[in-house]
């Protein structure tokens, strides 16, 4: 089989590039290895696709070139998403932090990628996956499981290793590899931690309770909810951070994100004086977190009034600078995003085209660019998508 364009993974990236080359004309195949089109966004927002945010900023992303997604994300930015969005008719919300949310299912935003495929006319191979690729004299020959393929130019939107059960696999890295082109090391991102069996034997014992807290290392922080499980840390706070995390680092949790010393927390205590510790700080977190404190022998249980002026201060310290070391993360299996990839010093920021290979496109999670939570990794898709499609 002979096509022009040939793009590897029905997903957010590559669908939306599909549409839009379809509609400038090209002949566009999209090949992907499951049975549906747009799987993780289908996932994704607890069903309900988070799929842009008000508040994008290049300094939202991660990735090796910070500046490299500026370009790709002015070009197209979430307000050009959002246009098309209205355009469907897609009624849609805002939750914390400017996240914007499909009121009604993600399948509106694989029916609006799927409608804008159609218009272009673009062809699928499902069930077929891409095995290899080899350079021939006028673009690639790709070795599928349903044969071979030639094609004149070639774009990889083949997403990250999260959710390995939806059929992600290395084959972006590695056609990247094999035209010498850079792959950052790819590590999970946006996952929740675990934590060593001593800690979690005490913490898991809240499983289900979730608090409004500031966590952050050296480099950054965030003011989000945590949420114990079973197996460790999780909730926005704790994805967010372990984007940022490194092996056998501490992350600092402070559970009174809104609480000064002078001015609340030290009025909470002289107006209790008469009261256990326990019952005093059960005013303001969760008592079975209190219990749990007491019993890692972060907190002494003593009456209020016995507490001197120093142990006060010291007390504050403790539940403002809770120090954790996790034990790792759960991995690719939950991970909302790949850190790493392919490196973008290898790759045009206007075209998304690799610099040594003239007919070879990388967009969406395969490259080494991963948002925050909060629909910045969907909008990275739609704007490297844009970006690639428009230099076609
Ligand atoms: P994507 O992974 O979507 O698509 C790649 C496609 O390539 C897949 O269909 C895959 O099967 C196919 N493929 C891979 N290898 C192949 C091969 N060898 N042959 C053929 N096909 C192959 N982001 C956000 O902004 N808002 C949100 O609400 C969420 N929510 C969310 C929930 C969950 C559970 C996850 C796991 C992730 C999110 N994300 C998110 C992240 C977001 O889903 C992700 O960044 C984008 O889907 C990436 O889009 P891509 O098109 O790059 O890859």
């Amino acid at each position: 089989m002979q096509t022009k364009i040939t793009i590897i993974g029905a997903g957010a990236a590559g669908l939306f590039c599909a549409g839009l080359l379809g509609q400038q004309g090209h002949d566009v195949t999209v090949i992907d290895n499951g049975k549906k089109l747009g799987r993780k966004i289908l996932m994704s927002g607890g069903g309900k696709c988070n799929f842009t945010n008000l508040n994008v900023e290049a300094n939202h992303y991660i990735s090796e070139n910070r500046h490299f997604c500026k370009s790709a994300l002015k070009r197209f930015s979430q307000w050009d998403f959002i246009q098309l969005v209205n355009q469907y008719g897609i009624a849609y919300h805002e939750k914390d932090h400017g996240q914007l949310f499909c009121d009604n299912s993600a399948q509106d935003i694989v029916d609006i990628l799927v409608k804008e495929c159609q218009k272009g006319q673009v062809k699928f191979m499902l069930k077929t996956q891409l095995e290899d690729v080899n350079e021939e004299q006028q673009g690639f020959k790709l070795s599928t499981s349903q044969g071979c393929v030639y094609t004149d130019k070639l774009i990889v939107a083949t997403g990250g290793q999260s959710m390995p059960a939806l059929g992600m696999t290395a084959i972006g890295y590695k056609i990247a590899e094999k035209f010498s082109i850079p792959v950052v090391p790819v590590k999970a991102g946006l996952v929740p931690f675990t934590l060593h069996k001593p800690l979690l034997a005490v913490l898991s014992t809240l499983a289900g309770i979730a608090l409004s807290v500031e966590v952050s290392n050296e480099r950054i922080s965030f003011k989000e909810n945590l949420l114990f499980t079973h197996r460790g840390l999780s909730g926005p706070a704790i994805l967010q951070i372990s984007s940022y995390w490194q092996a056998g680092e501490a992350i600092t949790i402070n559970l009174l994100p809104d609480f000064n010393f002078e001015d609340d927390f030290k009025p909470l205590l002289d107006n209790n004086r008469n009261q256990s510790l326990k019952n005093c700080l059960a005013q303001i977190l969760p008592k079975r977190l209190i219990e749990a404190l007491i019993q890692l022998n972060l907190i002494v249980d003593l009456t209020v009034k016995q507490l001197t002026p120093t142990q006060q201060q010291a007390l504050y310290q403790t539940l403002t600078t809770w120090n954790v070391i996790p034990n790792g993360t759960e991995g690719y299996r939950t991970a909302e995003v790949t850190l790493g990839g392919v490196s973008c010093d290898a790759l045009s920021s206007k075209t998304m085209v690799a610099q040594k290979q003239p007919n070879l496109y990388f967009i969406g999670e395969v490259v080494d660019v991963a948002g925050w939570l909060g629909g910045y990794n969907f909008q990275w898709a739609w704007s490297s998508a844009f970006a690639c499609a428009q230099a076609l």
